[in-house]
């Protein structure tokens, strides 16, 4: 970051996810699958899904709000820009940022969205802290958030069991970089040659310019569940390292991990690699499922809500999806109201 320039600072946090959860027993009623394979190979006891006919939108919508409400009026009424973290937007084609931000009534401010899919959280806070430094937004609001369940196949138990749908947002002001709040170095990462371990091979342009219509079955993702786990440890772990360099800390000093919710296996060899104790890693995943661009903005509202995660806490944040794409960095905890 250029020195002297602002830094993104978090002034206001919320969540929502659809109303009505689907425990494992539900799941197990119509796939070959048991409640005791769910939870012992995820983590996972129940989860949110969108009702029928809701979007993405709609949960950005509600969580934005939330992250509004938190903030107050002082940088809710400022906001100039609105960032969308998500991999299932309402349609191909316009982003989905702009509706939201016109739904929540902020005008004709600047709105887009960013594609990391489970890393969209981490590449929207690098773009909001960005935005900030470089004088061209004053008030971000980031919103995380998708309906990952449209994509999943229903009839696939490796992956209905997993995904999740949810929002979370944060209000992001421009302060200074030693201030409570303020973002740190973030550290991204991809790996395209890996892209084709979670994907959905159609809709786009390359199925859609080949002339062959899509089959049955193209519009589902697909996922190499094994080999996306090995990288997801090994790629959360690294760059947590970095981002805690960058900052100037060291392992010993985290008092929070809040890392992407993909596997509750996955989160305890990624804290045991760092060293992280149990009492100081952050996981709602046994409610929420892998929630993709929602994942760590819900944790972190779930967080503060229930006492959790506190100001002054140091909390290092980390994620890793499709792609290949990944994050991490880090933030001293402000005095934020959950909204
Ligand atoms: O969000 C970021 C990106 N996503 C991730 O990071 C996800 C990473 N991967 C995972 O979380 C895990 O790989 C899964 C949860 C998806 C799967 O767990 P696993 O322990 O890696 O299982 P596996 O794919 O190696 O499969 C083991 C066995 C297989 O049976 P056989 O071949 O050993 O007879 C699967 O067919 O478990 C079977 N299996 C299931 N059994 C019951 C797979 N899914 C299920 C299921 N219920 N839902």
């Amino acid at each position: 970051m250029t020195a002297g320039a602002p830094a993104a600072v978090l002034a206001g946090i919320g969540a929502y996810v659809p109303p009505n959860p689907v425990s494992n027993h539900d799941l197990a009623a119509r796939l070959d699958t048991s409640d005791e394979w769910i939870r012992t190979r995820t983590g996972i006891s129940s989860r949110h899904v969108v009702l029928p006919g809701q979007a993405t939108s709609d949960l950005a919508v509600e969580a934005g709000r939330r992250a509004l409400d938190s903030a107050g009026a002082e940088h809710a009424e400022r906001v100039d820009t609105v960032v969308l973290a998500t991999a299932t937007p309402d349609r191909p084609c316009p982003a989905t940022a702009p509706e939201v931000a016109w739904r929540l009534g902020l005008g004709t401010v600047a709105a887009f969205d960013v594609s990391a899919v489970c890393a969209g959280f981490l590449y929207g806070l690098a773009t909001a802290a960005g935005l900030i430094a470089a004088g061209t937004a004053d008030r971000v609001l980031l919103i995380g958030a998708d309906a990952f369940t449209t994509l999943v196949d229903p009839r696939d138990r490796a992956t209905a069991v997993v995904f999740a749908d949810g929002a979370g947002a944060v209000l992001l002001r421009a302060g200074a970089p030693e201030e409570p709040g303020a973002v740190g170095r973030v550290v991204l990462g991809s790996d395209g040659s890996l892209g084709d371990l979670l994907h959905v091979p159609g809709g786009g342009s390359r199925q859609r310019g080949s002339g062959r219509p899509e089959r049955p079955g193209d519009a589902y993702l697909r996922m190499a569940g094994r080999d996306t786990y090995r990288h997801a440890v090994a790629r959360m772990t690294a760059a947590s390292r970095q981002a805690v360099e960058a900052a100037g800390w060291s392992l010993a000093d985290i008092d929070r991990l809040a890392a992407h919710q993909a596997n509750a296996r996955i989160l305890a060899t990624v804290a045991e690699d760092l060293g992280i104790p149990e009492d100081r890693r952050l996981s709602n995943i046994a409610h929420t499922g892998n929630t993709v661009a929602a994942s760590v903005p819900m944790l972190l509202a779930d967080a503060t809500a229930d006492g959790t995660l506190a100001a002054g806490h140091r909390v290092l944040l980390t994620a890793f999806g499709a792609g290949l794409a990944w994050g991490a960095t880090t933030v001293t905890w402000p005095e934020v109201k959950p909204g």
